[in-house]
């Protein structure tokens, strides 16, 4: 059982949460071992809401796309004016409904031929006369929790402990008076990176290392005037913006959402970061890109530029982390201090992480 290997991994010390001038960060083992990924993959991803798309990719009844949620393959459709979200699974012998995005009045399955309505029943499964005390009742698609929050959809694949409304409560008041759900979709970015989600996570919530991985972003951002603010479920770096020809004068508001997500709100621009655990050692980063104005030409030229600079900040990134997985995985590597002028977001994040484990293994002693 996972759980009582994690028991043996994570000693009670280790889940303590102390003052960050005495705490220390989470041990590399944390970083390392296939159990915790488990246990990690089981308890947290499956109960926390994931950003898995954008209700602008649902104009029209019958519109539909996907997403790989943690390895479960799901479809969000428009049925009329409700939007719906089930697993793509078929009930008859598991195979998938649909291969890509698009349109359509039926739900037909791509091994078999089944057929469901848009709202999830079964319509009609061809050849299958003479099956006995069949309920075509029972053979729905099964659903997915999905919650909605300012145009961006959220699924979970187990019941979270908490609404979505309550998570991110506050973050509409304090950007005002931005408004994020007038953006519209641009483009999704995938990185596959060689390091556990959780290096990609700590590296995100602090400007530290911003003057030695980013002299180009060190250039817009100043790490002295970044302000970390942390509530109960997220915390937000906060900094204005010098002046700049990527992003224009404004303000920049990094939020991160325990446990892997992040919205990084600047003038005229939202982009979102879902980074997902392939493996103990492998991530998926996937960027959303949403602007204010996506067509007229001098808006495209500048979110071209906005893309290009964030993929070379993104570089920057990847070789860092990777670096430092390498670290945790050595034996030159246990545990570290956090600096309280620079990195509040990581310790806040850590005791989280560690609040978390606290609750579920006490639920499984
Ligand atoms: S698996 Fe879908 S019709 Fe057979
Ligand atoms: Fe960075």
């Amino acid at each position: 059982m996972i759980e009582n290997r994690i028991s043996d991994l994570i000693t009670e010390s280790e889940l303590s949460v102390l003052p960050i001038e005495q705490a220390e960060t989470i041990p590399s083992s944390w970083y390392t071992k296939e159990a915790v990924y488990e246990f990690e993959l089981n308890n947290l991803f499956n109960t926390s809401w994931q950003i898995v798309g954008h209700t602008d990719q649902l104009k029209k009844s019958g519109d539909y796309f996907l997403f790989d949620l943690t390895g479960n393959p799901i479809i969000i459709i428009k049925d009329g004016n409700d939007i719906r979200a089930f697993y793509n699974v078929c009930r008859h012998r598991g195979g998938p409904l649909a291969f890509e995005a698009g349109n359509t009045k039926l739900l037909q399955c791509k091994y078999h031929g089944w057929t469901y309505k848009l709202d999830g029943t079964l319509h009609k499964q061809p050849n299958f006369s003479g099956v006995e005390h069949f309920n075509k009742k029972k053979f729905c698609l099964n659903p997915v929790n999905f919650t909605i929050w300012e145009g961006l959809i959220f699924a979970a694949l187990d019941n979270p402990a908490i609404n979505l409304s309550e998570v991110l409560s506050g973050i509409k008041e304090r950007i005002t008076p931005i408004d994020v759900s007038k953006y519209k979709f641009y483009k999704r970015v995938k990185y596959k990176i060689n390091c556990n989600w959780k290096v990609y996570v700590d590296n995100y919530l602090e400007g530290y290392h911003l003057p030695f991985v980013h002299p180009g972003l060190s250039k817009v951002l100043d790490a002295k005037d970044y302000i970390t603010e942390t509530s109960i479920n997220y915390s937000l770096q906060y900094s204005p913006l010098k002046d700049n020809d990527v992003y224009g004068m404004g303000e920049a508001y990094y939020y991160f959402i325990f446990p892997n997500i992040m919205l990084n709100i600047l003038p005229g621009r939202l982009q979102t970061n879902l980074v997902l655990p392939l493996s103990k050692n492998q991530s998926l980063v996937i960027f959303d890109f949403y602007f204010d104005d996506v067509t007229s030409p001098d808006s495209v030229k500048r979110i071209e530029k906005d893309i290009r600079f964030s993929d070379e900040v993104q570089q920057e990134d990847i070789m860092i982390c990777e670096k430092v997985q390498k670290g945790l995985e050595s034996k030159g590597y246990d545990k570290g201090r956090f600096s309280p002028q620079e990195e509040m977001g990581v310790y806040h994040f850590q005791a989280l992480l560690k609040s978390f484990y606290s609750k579920v293994l006490t639920h499984f002693n």
